[in-house]
């Protein structure tokens, strides 16, 4: 698309879309078709148009909803509405994957074809798809349908996965799982989805379970079945008790975040409630796009008062007014039950600027992401918010000094966040007798691949990896296990004898491994590794956000050299390339801004030194 986009005009459609987010503007200067007495007055500029920058994605999701794609001149409208430059506008619409900038049917199936569908028949199913419908991207039929491949749409435990959207006066979302190819001709015929498949706790009713207990128990519908479940308790404690004892408890748990790094929650807190300077924002990260990962996505599709519970705790702890819960674009379900349970929380006194009474005031935002996995990462994720490339930002500055609009933020993972309104209930103290000395607590595993019962675990710090695998039933059908994937694209391959580790935060960093976003996908012999390995290549390549060059460079140059070996190929020997792809992988853990970069090629590396892939010199 040309970036000079100044002479296009919205459609009645495209105008009315904006509209629904903007409002309507104003005077000619923003775009209105009336002339009116404030055009002579008005030009919106400077600070006000800043203060609206936010809206960009929300407004560029409205338009994508309404008519499939954007066109130039609904671009050019929210330029106006905004007053963002096109070139900048432009950069931000194509950043993400789930936008179209070129004309696109109204349904669109986004079929997955990552790691683990890969275990689970994805790529026959896109063979049967080529054959039946047509080759991905054509239009078949009435050409009012189309289907792309997708990377991981965190339905791994339901794989092969897909999602339908449908964009028009009515869009429509759903995620359907265990998805067949005529499943997928029947939606882009115009067919309705398949219903969405019941959670897969296999260890529901166990008493033990802390995060996971009512999940599959309670209607996620429903405040009142949340309350007769043990809900609000702690946020009333939290309440009656004050901030102070808030951060005391949550410091005394030694709780240590979910989300990746591992960093003590109580810490971040402490940081932002004793930083003087204000407003103070509150996170949710919910983008959850790591392969394999779907832990955040099952609590908040059917226990969507717990986030909001627990995050009116952390933000009353942490002096915030204003929390954003930041979803990935790829969790309808997960986006409706939130919209229903922040708005009834908000209804019922337990959000708002008088919660339960007491004077004190928290809010919370739904945002929605795009397609785009580095906004995960923090800093990308304050720029997306903000209406910028979801662009990490160099650190320092931390987060808890200038994070969202440049103010103190507190940023935590779905899965570090529900642990609180637990540890408040029985004492930081008493908590951190759960699990082990360097990582307290429970954590949550997503099974995925070739095990006989996938679906989410809950299970104390200090079990070992051959432990979760018998929770889960082993691998399916008794076959011999050939590798699992442990901890996501940005994890390593282990091997069957090294089952024993520990899963804590200090055992896997002694055995080089890592349990990431608790990713345990199940690898048998009759999966295509090195199918599997150049889906994660292809993954780094098509997600780094290439605004640093080892990055950037380092993923194509790691798929290109990969490329050549599953083809039999290898420039030189394949001890050569080998050579080349370990100079590849230093540079990128030593140069890249941020953790994409220092570990897209862990687990690649990982399978090479292991798992002998490549002893014949290309595909078996
Ligand atoms: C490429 C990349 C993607 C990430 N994606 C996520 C994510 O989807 N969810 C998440 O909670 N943290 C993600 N993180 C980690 C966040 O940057 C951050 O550390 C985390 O949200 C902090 O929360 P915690 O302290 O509760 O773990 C990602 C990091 C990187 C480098
Ligand atoms: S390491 Fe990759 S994803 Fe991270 S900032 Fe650099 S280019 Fe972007
Ligand atoms: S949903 Fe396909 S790999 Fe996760």
């Amino acid at each position: 698309m040309d970036i000079v986009i100044q002479n296009e005009l919205p459609s009645a459609a495209e105008r009315e879309a904006v509209d629904a987010v903007l409002g309507p503007p104003g005077t000619s200067w923003e775009g209105s078709l009336q002339a009116s007495e404030r055009d002579r007055r008005v030009a919106r500029g400077g600070h006000a148009a800043r203060a609206r920058r936010h809206l960009l994605l929300p407004t560029l999701h409205a338009l994508q909803a309404r008519v499939g794609w954007i066109s130039r001149g609904a671009l050019n409208y929210v330029c106006r509405r905004l007053t963002i430059p096109p070139a900048e506008a432009y950069g931000v619409a194509s950043f993400y994957a789930l936008f179209s900038l070129d004309p696109q049917p109204p349904v669109v199936a986004h079929v997955c074809t990552d790691v683990a569908c890969i275990c689970r028949g994805s790529q026959q199913l896109v063979a049967e798809l080529e054959r039946t419908v047509g080759p991905e991207g054509a239009h078949p039929g009435n050409g009012q349908a189309v289907w792309h491949e997708s990377p991981c749409l965190g339905m791994c435990e339901h794989a092969p996965a897909a999602m339908l959207t449908v964009a028009g006066e009515d869009p429509r979302e759903a995620s359907v799982g265990n998805v067949t190819a005529q499943d997928i001709a029947g939606m882009l015929a115009g067919g309705a989805p398949p219903p969405a498949p019941a959670p897969l706790v296999p260890q529901q009713g166990d008493p033990s379970l802390r995060l996971l207990k009512r999940v599959g128990v309670v209607d996620p519908d429903s405040i009142d079945s949340y309350r007769a479940h043990d809900g609000w308790q702690a946020l009333r404690a939290a309440v009656e008790m004050g901030p102070d004892w808030v951060l005391r408890e949550v410091s005394a748990s030694r709780l240590m975040g979910r989300g990746g790094a591992a960093f003590p929650t109580g810490r971040k807190w402490e940081a932002v409630a004793r930083n003087a300077k204000r407003p103070h924002y509150l996170i949710c990260n919910a983008d959850e796009s790591e392969p394999g990962t779907f832990k955040d996505r099952v609590i908040l599709e059917n226990d969507p008062f717990f986030i909001v519970e627990a995050m009116a705790i952390a933000g009353i702890a942490t002096g915030c007014e204003r929390g954003y819960l930041y979803l990935r674009g790829e969790y309808p379900l997960c986006w409706d039950r939130l919209v229903n349970a922040i708005t009834v929380a908000r209804s019922r006194g337990f959000l708002g600027q008088d919660i339960l009474g007491q004077g004190i005031a928290f809010d919370i935002e739904l945002r929605k992401g795009a397609g785009a996995y580095i906004c995960g990462e923090e800093t990308a994720l304050f720029n997306s918010i903000e209406g910028y490339r979801g662009e990490p930002r160099n650190k320092p500055p931390f987060p808890v000094d200038e994070g969202l609009f440049d103010k103190p933020t507190v940023i935590n993972n779905v899965e570090t966040l529900v642990n609180v309104p637990g540890i408040l209930m029985e004492g930081g103290l008493r908590y951190a007798e759960i699990g082990t000395e360097g990582s307290t607590g429970t954590r949550l595993f997503c099974l995925s691949g070739r095990v006989e019962r996938p679906g989410i675990y809950e299970a104390p710090f200090g079990i070992t990896l051959r432990e979760v695998l018998e929770l889960a039933g082993g691998v399916k059908d008794g076959r011999p296990l050939r590798t699992i994937m442990l901890g996501g694209a940005a994890g390593r391959f282990v091997t069957p004898d090294e089952l024993d580790v520990e899963m804590s935060f200090e055992a896997t960093r002694r055995a080089g491994v890592s349990m990431g976003s608790g990713v345990v996908m199940v690898v048998d012999d009759t999966v295509d590794l090195p199918a599997i390995l150049m889906r994660l290549a292809a993954f780094f390549r098509d997600e780094s956000c290439g605004q640093c060059v080892p990055c950037r460079v380092g993923t194509v140059r790691q798929e290109e050299a990969l490329a050549r070996l599953v083809d039999g190929r290898p420039r030189g020997s394949v001890e050569q390339e080998y050579a080349l792809l370990g100079e590849i992988t230093q540079s990128m853990r030593d140069a890249s801004i941020c953790g994409l970069g220092q570990t897209a090629a862990d687990a690649i590396e990982s399978a090479l030194r292991k798992l002998d892939v490549f002893e014949t010199g290309g595909r078996r």
